[in-house]
């Protein structure tokens, strides 16, 4: 399968999909506390996205995902599935949400962090949503997808922080996931070039150790092998004329991009 490009009618429908993936993140975050659980968590936004939205959890059964949302804590790098566990104070716990409007997908996931966290949780945070952001500054017609890699791989290991291999970002539209794969490592100049109409996420997975992975029996739980921090942050993009658009920003986000 090809890279699609999107039609404006197209993005129109994907900005309102990416709206709606963002006021999710934004609904939950004052319930991002200690005590409360991941099924809980869950519920609460899979009753929002269906009754509120008018949308689809896009993970609900995808592949056989159990649930609507992804919650991933400390150790967890991905698709952590929520459970009966409480969130407890220092935690630092991923929340990915992608929901399907009106045929188009908008997938979006920061960090949140409850109670006050270790210098090092709070460090590994910043510096992985930093890496989103210095990869989303890369997207520009006549740019490559391995700029985008490049980026975010010297910022992290600047940090000496690493960047997890197995995941990567993807195109996305009527599709979840569609080529390309957007790696969050590599080297500029490399990989496809990024033209206006392109459509795809960069949610960069940055280990405060080792960049190896594990999977859980579940089938669905990665955490890192040696059982240190991992964070990720996640944007939906369409690429414009001029540069891109985030279709998935949240309302405190505005003042951070320049
Ligand atoms: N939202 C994830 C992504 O960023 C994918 C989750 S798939 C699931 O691509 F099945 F685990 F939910
Ligand atoms: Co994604
Ligand atoms: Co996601």
């Amino acid at each position: 399968m090809e890279i699609t490009l999107k039609t404006s009618e197209e993005i129109a429908k994907m900005r309102v999909a990416g709206r709606l993936a963002a006021e999710v993140l934004e609904m939950i975050g004052p319930l991002v506390q200690a005590g409360i659980t991941t099924e809980e968590l869950d519920k609460i936004c899979h009753e929002h996205i269906v009754n509120v939205q008018h949308a689809i959890p896009a993970p609900l059964h995808y592949k056989g995902f159990p649930k609507s949302i992804c919650t991933s804590i400390n150790h967890v790098i991905c698709h952590g599935i929520p459970s009966e566990k409480k969130l407890k104070e220092g935690d630092i716990i991923n929340i990915d949400i992608t929901v399907i409007k009106d045929d188009y997908h908008g997938d979006t996931s920061k960090m949140f962090i409850v109670g006050k966290p270790s210098i090092l949780a709070e460090r590994l945070v910043k510096v992985t949503q930093e890496c989103l952001y210095l990869g989303i500054k890369q997207v520009k017609p006549g740019a490559y997808f391995g700029d985008i890699g490049a980026a975010i791989q010297q910022h992290a290991e600047q940090h000496h922080f690493s960047v997890v291999r197995e995941f990567c970002g993807h195109g996305i539209g009527r599709i979840f996931h569609e080529p390309p794969n957007v790696l969050h490592y590599g080297k500029v100049g490399t990989g496809p070039e990024i033209i206006p109409g392109m459509c795809f996420t960069i949610e960069p997975m940055i280990n405060a150790g080792k960049r190896h992975m594990k999977m859980l029996a579940d089938g669905w739980t990665a955490v890192t092998k040696d059982h240190s921090l991992s964070a990720q942050w996640e944007h939906t993009l369409a690429v414009t004329e001029t540069g891109y658009e985030i279709l998935t920003l949240r309302t405190e986000e505005q003042a951070l991009i320049s």
